[in-house]
């Protein structure tokens, strides 16, 4: 960057000293033909620096092909959600020290054989959501050190000129590359894996395929995350599922991913495990859904999340218990919701109270009408003062709850039973925090 401005600043400098018409001529069109390299590179694409290594960030920038100019030393090139439709042989020959290029969302349905040559560092390349249907191992050959490679939603045809790239998918070492890929052609194997396919039938005559492995035709029953959701690697390993008309969370979530947006979707419950498989994930968002209900065990093992955005609902209180396994959280978005202001309410008051570092917007009571527009934790407040605590004992005993619960969940004191007593639920394992 710095060089270039120079380079300008000089382009300059030497256009007001020279007056002679012919130089001043010359000197103009080379120095448009670089400030609009130049300009075109700024607007367009974004460079920066994070872990010491260095990104080129041309995402959404309607870009039909790899530009000339781009930086040279780069570590990781993004060019999701562009118009490529095509890679020639060396467009990346270049950029010698890439580890990662993504090239998701695009159009693209070719790619020369020499496409990825000189990319002898790369780890990840991101081909899903594409249009190809066929491609060779050999175009996998220049790199050497590729780990992860991601080719679902692509119109896979499975056919004869697929079959290197299935064996290769299939060599054992390379169990991170193809995940998820599927075969849209021919019928016979349409929604097959290409990992799990059996090679010999790819060059076999298409009538014989497709008697030996006779399809239902027809959807998958539950739907994936990686065919119905767009993935991100790039700034953080995010799943991005918003507004895909989804009814409930999508199966197959990948382990590494840290952040999922669920929003405008149209999923009204989330059952029991919904995320064991994403351990790490810190950010969950299921904003606009129409959520009514969410089992007991929604969030079992969610240990890390940080943010949950739960606002535009339809959730009236929480299960005893929903909020237990998550530790960490920091933000709990509430709003959109209506929060009816009895009884039930109480244990997300109690927790909320219980775990301080915990900001949360949005809890306003919706009904009852003599409660409308109260913040929640007013109207608990209210309780009890209303209710001194023996009053509220024996008068709520046979509701189902017990007074001991009762008390722990209302009462200002410090609670004299150790919590672990108090939990009503068995659990694996408790963590205590130790600061
Ligand atoms: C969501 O599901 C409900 C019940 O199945 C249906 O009535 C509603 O139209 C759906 N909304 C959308 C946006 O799909
Ligand atoms: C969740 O998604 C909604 C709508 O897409 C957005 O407005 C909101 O900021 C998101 N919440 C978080 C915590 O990112
Ligand atoms: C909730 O819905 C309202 C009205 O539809 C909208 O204005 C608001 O932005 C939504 N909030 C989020 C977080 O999506």
């Amino acid at each position: 960057m710095r060089l270039l401005t120079v380079l300008l600043l000089l382009l300059v400098l030497g256009g007001a000293e020279a007056r002679r018409e012919g130089r001043r001529r010359r000197d103009r069109a080379r120095g448009r033909g670089r400030a609009s390299a130049v300009k075109r590179f700024i607007v367009n694409c974004k460079e920066y620096m994070e872990d010491g290594d260095k990104y080129l960030d041309c995402q959404d920038r309607r870009l039909t092909a790899v530009l000339l100019g781009w930086p040279e030393d780069i570590d990781h090139l993004l060019l999701a959600r562009n118009r490529i439709q095509a890679l020639q042989d060396n467009t990346f020959s270049h950029f010698r020290n890439l580890q990662s290029l993504d090239l998701q969302q695009n159009e693209i349905s070719l790619i020369e054989e020499g496409a990825f040559s000189g990319l002898t560092k790369l780890k990840t390349l991101l081909l899903q959501h594409n249009l190809l249907q066929v491609i060779t191992e050999a175009m996998l050959i220049p790199m050497p050190q590729l780990t992860y490679l991601r080719l679902h939603d692509n119109p896979w045809k499975c056919s004869c000129q697929l079959d290197s790239l299935v064996r290769f998918l299939q060599v054992p070492s390379n169990r991170y590359m193809g995940n998820f890929a599927k075969c849209a052609e021919p019928t016979g194997l349409r929604g097959q894996k290409l990992k799990a396919l059996d090679a010999k039938l790819l060059c076999s005559p298409p009538a014989e395929a497709q008697e030996l492995h006779p399809r239902p035709p027809g959807m998958q029953k539950h739907p994936d995350a990686t065919s119905l959701c767009y993935t991100y690697v790039f700034p953080k390993p995010l799943l991005d599922c918003r507004g895909r008309g989804l009814k409930t969370i999508p199966t197959e979530i990948p382990a590494s991913i840290v952040k999922i947006d669920l929003s405008f979707n149209n999923i009204t419950e989330l059952r029991p495990k919904e995320f064991v498989g994403v351990k790490d994930l810190k950010l969950l968002n299921l904003s606009s859904n129409g959520l009514e209900r969410i089992d007991t065990a929604a969030f079992v093992s969610l240990l890390y999340l940080r943010d949950l955005d739960l606002s535009n609902n339809s959730l009236r209180y929480f299960d005893y218990g929903v909020l237990e396994d998550l530790y960490y959280l920091r933000t709990l978005s509430l709003g959109g919701n209506p929060w009816i202001c009895d009884y039930n309410i109480h244990y997300l008051i109690y927790w909320l109270k219980h775990h301080p570092a915990v900001a949360y917007t949005g809890l306003v009571c919706s009904e009852p009408s003599e409660f409308q527009g109260w913040p929640v934790e007013n109207y608990v407040k209210t309780y009890n003062a209303d209710c001194p605590k023996d009053k509220q004992v024996s008068q709520q005993t046979g509701t189902g709850t017990t007074s001991q619960e009762l008390t722990a969940e209302t009462d200002e004191e410090p609670i004299l039973v150790p919590s672990p007593l108090r939990d009503r639920r068995p659990k694996k394992f408790e963590i205590y925090r130790l600061s």
